[in-house]
């Protein structure tokens, strides 16, 4: 490992937004509106913060401190911390969820780049509700279209992570993060103004407490990790970039908050409009192909008196999608792509086209599980929906529950003080709230979510 040679990023602000980036993704705009859907609205929401505040950030924390103390990639980060022990499994529990996760994400998000291209064309004008399934059937099951797609977006990713941590991620994420904020920004509003849209802020801010079950909780839960890239080493990845300066309370709430307000706007975006198009929640309109069957009719329904407006709001919506994607995939590779390079001592580039290949492997099988493997069952599961939650319901709590119980209970509580106070020129008077949290709460609580979703209590 040659800690010289590693890059850091160039400000504080350059790391936020970079941590925001991987944060801000599909989890988002894609995954938390139908969980918000699915689990009742607004109380769903309100468990949802309070898992991000009580469990996410003190892990964020820890996957922070970790990264930034060892400077290392998440594997070397435990063999440096923990040597000789079995620490470094976590390590590469995380290369190996990171590496799952970013062939099957890639595989959606190729989806919304050829839905951005659609938009752009005009496809949607004129179709009807009953057009738009067909159309994301026959995309998905072609398996030219949507290879290739995913292979594009792998490239387009490396591209930026061969650039390096500040000339690629960071200048990339600094330039993406403030377009996306505008963006949602406008499509907030164009959605609030819909006729109707009371009834979808409704649903989004008037809690009813009797729809909260042990499973809404878990899928909070669940939500608030993919969400915030938390249990697989992503954020202490980045945070090996961090320089000393960099305060990680703050930086964690700042993550947190952006996050949180992304997911809030993507509610804000997709719920009035979807109630103005007339659907409903209880008949499967909100599901996984919400973004691309229910939304491009909701365009047209909803703007469809002004089509120019119905075209913009379109277009700019898989933009933003692709947009998201994109700093969420790099993050991702950024994980496999240190660890190659660093453990097996080669160079970014050559590690990078490595994790790629790799990738695209993978993803290709993925990606073809909608159209010709669309037989192969794993678990009564398609190759792709397995992987999903193989990866997001059992390794990222997994790994989460693991580096909390390291940072809590494993590391010596002076180098945590260290880090957080960066050597004691912070105050920090939530630490011993933090540790607390992070030895007693959130291994139990994280425990609970596992066994919920391994269908202990059902
Ligand atoms: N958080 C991203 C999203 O919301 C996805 C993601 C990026 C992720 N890196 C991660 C999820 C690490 C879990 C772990 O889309």
């Amino acid at each position: 490992m040659s800690n010289n040679t590693r890059e850091n990023f160039g400000s504080k602000l350059g790391a936020v937004l970079a941590a925001a980036g991987s944060a801000v993704g599909l989890g988002n705009i894609w995954r938390f509106p139908i969980e918000t859907g699915q689990n009742g609205g607004a109380a769903f929401i309100l468990i949802y913060i309070g898992c991000v505040l009580l469990l996410g950030i003190p892990i964020m924390m820890s996957e922070f401190l970790i990264g930034r103390h060892t400077q290392a990639n998440t594997a070397g980060a435990y063999r440096v911390l923990a040597p000789g022990t079995p620490w470094r499994w976590v390590g590469r529990l995380g290369v190996l969820s990171g590496f799952v996760i970013l062939s099957y994400y890639s595989v959606v998000a190729g989806w919304t780049a050829e839905y951005t291209v659609l938009a752009i064309g005009n496809h949607f004008d004129g179709k009807t509700a009953a057009d738009f399934p067909a159309i994301f059937a026959k995309f998905v099951s072609n398996p030219w279209k949507s290879v290739l797609w995913m292979l594009g977006f792998l490239m387009a990713t490396h591209f930026v992570v061969i650039r390096g941590v500040k000339s690629g991620i960071e200048k990339f994420s600094k330039l993406m993060m403030p377009a996306l904020f505008v963006i949602m920004l406008v499509l907030t509003i164009c959605s609030v103004m819909l006729p109707g849209s009371s009834e979808g802020l409704e649903f989004l801010f008037r809690p009813d407490f009797s729809k909260i079950t042990g499973s809404v909780v878990l899928s909070a839960m669940g939500q608030a990790f993919f969400s915030l890239s938390l249990g697989l080493g992503c954020l202490c990845t980045y945070a090996s970039y961090f320089s000393k300066e960099t305060n990680i309370g703050k930086t964690a709430l700042n993550v947190a908050v952006i996050d949180t307000m992304v997911a809030i706007m993507s509610g804000l975006i997709i719920f009035p409009a979807v109630f103005n198009a007339g659907y409903t929640l209880d008949s499967g309109d909100i599901g996984p192909s919400l973004l691309f069957i229910t939304m491009p009719n909701v365009f047209g329904q909803a703007f469809g008196g002004v089509p120019a407006l119905a075209y913009g709001v379109s277009v700019l919506f898989y933009f933003l999608l692709v947009l998201a994607a994109l700093t969420s995939t790099i993050s991702m590779h950024e994980v496999v792509t240190a660890y190659v390079s660093e453990e097996f001592n080669t160079t970014r580039r050559k590690a990078a086209l490595i994790v790629t290949l790799a990738c695209s492997i993978v993803g290709v099988v993925c990606a073809l599980s909608f159209g010709p493997f669309d037989g192969v069952r794993i678990f009564g599961m398609s190759i792709f929906d397995f992987f999903d939650y193989v990866a997001s319901n059992i390794m990222l709590p997994l790994g989460g529950m693991l580096i909390a119980v390291f940072a809590g209970w494993y590391l010596d509580k002076k180098l945590v003080r260290d880090e957080i106070t960066n050597r004691g020129t912070l105050r920090a008077s939530y630490l011993r709230l933090v540790i607390f949290i992070l030895r007693y709460i959130a291994p139990v609580a994280i425990g609970l979510i596992l066994l919920g979703q391994l269908g202990v209590f059902r």
